[in-house]
């Protein structure tokens, strides 16, 4: 088992109406002139925004608002809203919405107080030495931003998405009503669902195999996830299932079902690669490249491919043939994406072949010219990545 720090700040107000909390919590964490940060137009739509807005009012809390943050989140309007806080004077921001919204609102509290361009984290150039606080509404359950040390935002000069990760980014509070999901087109239902899975997975497939209780979180919140997301497929409004998914989407992402071991993040990486290039959702993504990351690394350690597929996937075990239970495994894996409308291949995900010129960029810019390797279950060098992109296409 690893040593590890384990480290979860984040104050979570889970439950219905829970966002009439929200004036309360912002003057306990010290917000005085707070900047209210939003995606398209869902949180319009729903009345959320109004509603957050009216009880700000309502409480004396100053605020701005800045829309307009779309999936796959973009510096250009990070740029635009570290300037308007500067010029303001925002002191904390509020983020409602989901991933992307969680994270432009993290970017824009580290470059608040930064005299350089925020891009220097994302390139890996600097680490901030300050950052305004962020709190979060959470609408859509599925990076987990509202409790991880991450963002990840596109920088259109070149297409590059880059996550960093800071502690000083950790949201102070979270605010998860599961009523406020209801929604979600099933699509984002399912792709959300996906990501949750994954970053349970990243963690699960690991050498370190003596942790047995992170195993069981993990393997609990994977079977739960798979209930959870074909009930509210079958009706958006069941509270309980949609609830096991909004606290899904935090335990799977703060950290608790890597405790003792080493994350693998392969899948994540190629795919930050994919959503870059052709703006797709970051789960579909996610679930276009991992059966072909699951064959190609398999035999690395086929004893853990096969507990996933018995103790998640309910495949039958058969001990004389250990390979064709794993394999049993992700075949599994590949139906339930089908079943939940998720691609299994990048022509499923983008709608045409992606061709050699498309690849060879993706794997450019995820070994950075060759020069980086990603993954630890596996450690992938370029002609991996290559091999992986090409099953996958
Ligand atoms: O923009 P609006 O109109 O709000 O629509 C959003 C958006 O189109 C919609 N939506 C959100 N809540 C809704 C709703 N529609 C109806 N009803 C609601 N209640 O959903 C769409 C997707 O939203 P987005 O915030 O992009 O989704 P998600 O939470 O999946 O975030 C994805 C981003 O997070 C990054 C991904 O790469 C991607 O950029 N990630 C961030 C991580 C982190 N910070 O720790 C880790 C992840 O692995 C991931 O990389
Ligand atoms: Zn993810």
């Amino acid at each position: 088992m690893k040593d590890f720090n384990y480290y979860a700040p984040t104050e979570v107000v889970f439950g219905r109406n829970s966002e009439e909390q929200v004036a309360r919590l912002i003057k306990r964490y010290g917000g005085h002139k707070v900047l209210v940060h939003f995606g398209g137009q869902s949180a319009q739509k729903s009345g959320l925004l109004d509603k957050i807005c009216g009880i700000l009012a309502d409480e004396g809390v100053d605020f701005i608002k800045l829309g307009g943050v779309v999936p796959n989140p973009r510096l250009s309007l990070v740029h635009r809203g570290i300037d308007l806080c500067r010029e303001k004077g925002v002191d904390f921001i509020l983020a409602i919405g989901g991933g992307s919204v969680i994270d432009s609102s993290k970017a824009i509290a580290y470059g608040v107080p930064y005299d350089g361009d925020v891009w220097d984290f994302y390139a890996y150039k600097k680490h901030p030495q300050s950052a305004l606080p962020v709190a979060a509404v959470l609408t859509i359950p599925a990076a987990g931003s509202e409790m991880s040390d991450s963002s990840v935002i596109t920088n259109e000069d070149g297409w590059i998405k880059h996550g960093y990760s800071n502690n000083l980014c950790r949201v102070k509070f979270a605010i998860m009503n599961p009523c406020r999901t209801f929604t979600l087109p099933p699509y984002q239902t399912a792709a959300g669902v996906t990501d949750i899975m994954m970053h349970t997975m990243e963690r699960y497939f690991s050498h370190d195999t003596d942790m047995s209780l992170t195993d069981a979180i993990a393997e609990g919140l994977l079977r739960t996830m798979k209930d959870s997301v074909f009930a509210v497929l079958e009706d958006p409004e069941d509270y309980r299932h949609r609830a096991q998914i909004m606290w899904g989407s935090s335990l799977a992402h703060n950290d608790l079902t890597g405790c003792g071991l080493e994350g693998d993040w392969a899948t994540h990486k190629l795919e930050h690669e994919l959503s870059a290039l052709f703006d797709v959702t970051h789960g579909a993504g996610l679930a276009a490249i991992w059966p072909s990351w699951a064959r190609y690394v398999m035999k690395e350690d086929i004893l853990r491919f096969v507990r996933f597929a018995v103790n998640v996937m309910d495949v039958p075990n058969d001990y004389n043939d250990p390979e064709g239970v794993a394999l049993k495994g992700i075949e599994a894996m590949e139906r339930f994406y089908h079943h939940i409308g998720m691609p299994i291949n990048i022509q499923e995900l983008i709608g045409r072949r992606i061709t050699d010129v498309e690849i060879d960029e993706m794997v450019r810019k995820c070994s950075n010219g060759g020069t980086e390797t990603v993954g630890a279950f596996k450690v992938l060098a370029a002609e991996d990545m290559l091999a992986i992109y090409r099953m996958a296409r």
